[in-house]
């Protein structure tokens, strides 16, 4: 099955592709594997005073697909609350991407990755005992 040329586009030029400090405190990481193919994708939230995602970053180990979906999200995230961002599902994500049923499993990989940002994040200012910190 060929790619569709979205897919193709967000291959060819992935949006946010990189890093952020992890040990940075406005920083949520995301680490996830695809059981599936074995494919890694790592997200990466910065989160603003306001609780707003305001820059995401992704690196992913994997299929064009897998790509594709995660550079999507670093787009789609941006502006968001975490609530909102935890918002965003895989089928939306799959239909963006007209991702075919063998990749469904790509799409499921970065709604994860979102999901395992965020909640790195809440867990790192849980144990700080602090909201968002400001940022400058
Ligand atoms: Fe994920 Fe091919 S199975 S890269
Ligand atoms: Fe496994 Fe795309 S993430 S084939």
């Amino acid at each position: 099955m060929a790619y569709s040329e979205k897919v193709i586009d967000h291959y060819d030029n992935p949006r946010n592709v990189g890093a952020f400090d992890a040990g940075d405190e406005n920083v949520g990481t995301g680490m996830v594997g695809a059981p599936a193919c074995g494919d890694v994708m790592r997200l990466q939230i910065r989160v603003n005073a306001q609780g707003v995602i305001e820059d995401a970053k992704f690196k992913t180990y994997g299929c064009g697909s897998a790509i594709a979906s995660s550079s999507l999200v670093t787009e789609w995230v941006r502006g968001r609350t975490l609530d909102e961002a935890l918002a965003i599902k895989n089928a939306q994500i799959a239909e963006e991407l007209a991702l075919p049923p063998v990749k469904i499993h790509c799409s499921i990989l970065a709604e994860d990755a979102i999901k395992a940002a965020v909640a790195d994040f809440r867990a790192r200012h849980a144990i700080q005992g602090a909201g968002a910190s400001s940022v400058t």
